[in-house]
């Protein structure tokens, strides 16, 4: 299979992963003359998807977890919130906990060298995608530490419940698509602190969990809220924390702007590594990432257009490319291996 823009959707193409609004399945695996279902895919804010077509046929896509439990994390999410937003106090966090154990499981199980980090958001469902993300790359980084699976747990948890404080601010704020007032960004940046301060009548949520709710927009220079602490005064988790939110959400598709490409989003982490980043915390994460992830279209510096195939571990720039088009718009099938030739480059991400 392979990603697309949903915008180019063609006759040949078939759909090879469901698409689901609200928990339901709105378009199923398989299903062909996509072409019709385009504007109203494009209406709730689907704009990638994966295909199979005559070019994606020997394309393989690696899961970091499966599809089931990112479904069930969402919704999971999307009811705990729902729950706090009405006022409830006694919160029953079992299903959460036994989903974050699930991503902690297949986590750990999972032997993939590098993590395909793409994951499709409907701009409509954004929240709770992204906390499900957050929770997965937290615990992935967690992984390349050495954490042992009960830290891994609190700090999924932590990453899960990240924006818990976002359910306690008005939505009209919250959902507002024109820019915020200097008054209202400061009513959105009590979300740390309304979260944690919630968080701290639930027991059952570790306190290492409740850090990374409080502290995941600290940044290493002080630039961040809510306290404005640096370095090493911020806990290790929020450090996890806050490259894992900014990373998924540059990754993600908004209303105002699709989703960069993974490459990209890795550039920006490394821009502001020191600044804003932990140094030693980007160091581990990036060299373990798809840079350019199986099924991204790209362009490369020859002029041919090709579908990222596979992957040369420790070299995230340089995988392994099926050519489907020469310099001159010729059709072609070739394999590249890019750590074979060093000369070319990839120039563009399309997908
Ligand atoms: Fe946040």
């Amino acid at each position: 299979m392979r990603l697309i823009l949903t915008e180019n959707i063609k006759e040949d193409m078939k759909l090879a992963k469901a698409i689901y609004e609200n928990g339901n399945i709105l378009l199923n695996k398989g299903v062909t003359n996509l072409y019709k279902y385009k504007d109203k895919l494009l209406e709730i804010g689907i704009k990638h998807l994966y295909v199979e077509d005559k070019y994606s046929y020997d394309i393989k896509i690696n899961q970091t977890i499966k599809d089931g439990t990112r479904r069930k994390g969402k919704k999971i999410v999307e009811n705990t919130f729902d729950k706090i937003k009405k006022g409830f106090l006694d919160l029953n966090t079992k299903e959460l906990k036994n989903v974050v154990e699930d991503i902690t499981d297949e986590l750990v199980l999972n032997e993939d060298v590098l993590l395909n980090l793409v994951s499709l958001k409907s701009t409509s469902n954004y929240t709770y995608e992204h906390s499900v993300n957050v929770s997965v790359i937290c615990i992935a980084l967690g992984k390349m530490l050495g954490y042992n699976k009960n830290d891994l747990f609190k700090l999924g948890m932590g990453g899960m419940l990240h924006d818990v404080g976002k359910t306690l601010i008005p939505e009209e704020i919250i959902n507002k698509s024109d820019s915020l007032t200097e008054h209202e960004y400061q009513i959105i940046k009590n979300h740390p602190e309304l979260g944690f301060n919630y968080l701290q009548q639930i027991h059952s949520i570790s306190p290492l969990s409740r850090i990374v709710v409080y502290s995941h927009h600290e940044r290493i220079d002080g630039s961040g809220y809510p306290r404005g602490i640096k370095g090493d005064e911020i806990h290790e988790f929020a450090r996890i924390a806050a490259i894992a939110d900014v990373f998924d959400a540059l990754t993600s598709d908004r209303v105002y702007r699709d989703k960069w490409p993974t490459y990209k989003a890795a550039e920006y982490i490394i821009n502001n590594t020191e600044k804003l980043f932990d140094y030693h915390l980007v160091k581990r994460f990036l060299p373990q990432i798809s840079f350019y992830p199986n099924g991204a279209e790209i362009i490369l510096s020859s002029g041919h257009r090709g579908i990222v195939k596979d992957q040369n571990v420790g070299f995230p720039t340089r995988p392994v490319i099926k050519l489907i088009e020469d310099d001159e718009g010729n059709e072609i099938d070739k394999k590249l291996d890019l750590l074979k030739h060093m000369n070319i480059t990839i120039i563009k991400v399309v997908v």
